[in-house]
């Protein structure tokens, strides 16, 4: 059953979002070569709490860490854990929240130094395909509608990989909600939109074949081919005309331009 929300439940929801940003945003002054994730999944745990909420990734099915915070070719849900980010890295940084009992679930891939300029491209095409599926959320449109422009500007323009076992969602006072949300699919497919559906919409894009494994771990997904992926999530609402992003890259894009230690576009 698909969820509309109110549009107080959508301010709610707002609030969720933008916590999460700020989060983001806090962490992204603090990534360097030399610092191992576990100590940023520490900081992130204590700035959601000091913020009146809780991780809700922490003991979801069992996921035992406040973020999912994944390196190079680990394409989503990677531990954090004691070993040092380094020059050239570059690290997916997925936080969950709840408060006032709706969620909020965001992601950002920043590069640590300089990565090179194929994987600066990979970072900005998977960045730039997530506004054009965002700008497929307004009602009329299908979910088939967002899926196609995603997959379009990275599979069919850029030859990148597109993840078909990991796919977005809705949101709300559930962290997974109906509809999926693949990022590959028909124009004109799916599940119809409507005014106050809250979607995390979220590419998980690969420089490579877009073939991924999960680990022994039974959470760690990583590229067949070992080559680096991407991802980037916003939670946005669809509304009439335009489609309302609830979180905000803005703040985390200030933050990471202030840190000479991040390579951005
Ligand atoms: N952000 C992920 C998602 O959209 C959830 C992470 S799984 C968890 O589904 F266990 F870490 F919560
Ligand atoms: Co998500």
């Amino acid at each position: 059953m698909i969820h509309y929300k109110t549009e107080p439940e959508i301010e709610l929801m707002r609030q969720s979002a933008l916590l999460v940003s700020s989060t983001l945003a806090e962490i992204a002054g603090m990534l360097k070569p030399g610092i191992d994730t576990i100590s940023v999944d520490k900081r992130i745990g204590e700035y959601i709490r000091d913020n009146g909420a809780i991780p809700s990734f922490l003991n979801y099915k069992g996921y035992r860490f406040n973020s999912c915070i994944s390196v190079n070719d680990v394409v989503v849900h990677g531990f954090p854990n004691e070993k040092e980010l380094k020059e050239g890295d570059i690290v997916t940084i997925d936080i969950g929240v709840i408060k006032n009992q709706y969620h909020g679930d965001h992601a950002y891939t920043f590069a640590i130094g300089n990565p090179g300029a194929e994987v600066m491209q990979l970072i900005n095409v998977t960045k730039a395909a997530l506004y054009k599926g965002i700008e497929k959320a307004v009602s009329g449109n299908r979910i088939g509608d967002i899926a196609f422009a995603i997959q379009e500007h990275t599979e069919k323009k850029n030859g990148y990989g597109v993840v078909r076992e990991l796919v977005g969602h809705g949101i709300g006072r559930s962290l997974h909600e109906e509809p999926n949300v693949p990022n590959y699919g028909k124009k004109g497919s799916g599940p119809k939109l409507k005014e106050g559906l809250v979607l995390a919409i979220e590419p998980m894009i690969n420089m490579g074949t877009r073939e991924v494994y999960t680990e022994d771990d039974g959470w760690t997904v990583r590229t067949k081919d070992g080559k680096p992926s991407v991802h980037f999530e916003h939670d946005v609402c669809v509304r009439k005309n335009k489609a309302d992003i609830l979180s905000d890259y803005g703040i985390i894009e200030k933050a990471e331009g202030a840190n000479p230690h991040l390579f951005t576009a």
